[in-house]
């Protein structure tokens, strides 16, 4: 109970999650709830969102706000800031994320650009908004999703991973501007996770690594709990592993036709 007082009193009174209609959003909203917060829930689908911001308000009794947006858009901002600015942000987890997978002239550009959208330029914003009322306060934490796949160049995923890698640099820098100021700022890199996207990309078993894909709920805890003590996790002890593998004892260009072979095998040659 005491800790649960401790991260509202860190974080709260409301977290926003932006992507929190299912998979790894709807997670960390879950979590989130459990350790006190009211949150805000932002996302595309309304009824998804107003399923779970009900389930959450009678399980952990605490307020929950549905916002229904499209983050791949530009104008966001200002119905975001219309519908929050009544509240106190202490925590943001930007989640969201759109990925175009295969050869990459085999998608239309206007999928690279939707995934510099939603994977960049919509966290960014985010952050932007949020961080002012969070330093003035002296207090407050700031989440990103990346990924695995960021650490190196990652074929048939190459502008995914490229916007993956942005998120990892960003919150890196901001981590050192706000640490002292008592804003966390924490990227959680993750590598497979069993979310409602992921099995629907329908991937191919990896051959020979394999499964290494984790539950959203484990995701969600390691990250949480490494927000404050550390800029970056890698949750997963094969996942850290393995990064270790590809980032310190590989040659760059063999990590990246590594992973061009496994996601070959993943997305490209079964189908
Ligand atoms: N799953 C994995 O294996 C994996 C691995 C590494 C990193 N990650 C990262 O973890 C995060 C979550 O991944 P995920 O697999 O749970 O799910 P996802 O399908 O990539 O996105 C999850 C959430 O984002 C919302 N969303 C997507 N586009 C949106 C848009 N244009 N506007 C508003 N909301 C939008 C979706 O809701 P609506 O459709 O209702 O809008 C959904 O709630 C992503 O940042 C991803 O890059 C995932």
């Amino acid at each position: 109970m005491a800790e649960r007082a401790d991260f509202a009193a860190r974080y709260g009174p409301w977290g926003i999650v932006a992507g929190a209609s299912e998979g790894l959003g709807a997670a960390y909203a879950e979590e989130l709830a459990g350790r006190g917060l009211n949150l805000v829930l932002v996302a595309r689908r309304a009824e998804l969102l107003k399923s779970l911001a009900s389930q959450l308000c009678l399980k952990y009794d605490v307020e929950v706000r549905t916002v229904v947006l499209d983050l791949s858009g530009p104008e966001f901002a200002e119905q975001l800031l219309r519908e929050t600015n009544d509240l106190e942000i202490g925590l943001l987890v930007y989640n969201a994320a759109f990925s175009a997978i295969g050869p990459f002239l085999e998608r239309p550009v206007e999928d690279h650009l939707k995934e510099l959208q939603t994977n960049a330029f919509a966290p960014l914003k985010f952050v932007y908004l949020f961080a002012d009322q969070m330093l003035r306060r002296g207090r407050g934490g700031m989440m990103l999703m990346s990924s695995l796949s960021a650490f190196q160049g990652s074929a048939y995923i190459s502008t995914y991973s490229a916007t993956k890698a942005f998120n990892i640099v960003l919150a890196e820098g901001l981590w050192e501007e706000w640490r002292t100021r008592g804003v966390d700022v924490l990227v959680c890199v993750a590598g497979a996770v069993r979310t409602p996207n992921y099995l629907a990309s329908e991937p191919e078993p990896t051959g020979g690594l394999g499964d290494m894909t984790m539950p959203p709920g484990q995701v969600v805890r390691e990250a949480l709990n490494a927000l404050g003590k550390s800029p970056y996790i890698i949750p997963g002890r094969m996942n850290r592993l393995a990064s270790f593998v590809m980032r310190h004892l590989m040659p760059r260009k063999a990590a990246v036709k590594f992973m061009g072979r496994i996601l070959r095998r993943m997305y490209v040659e079964q189908k």
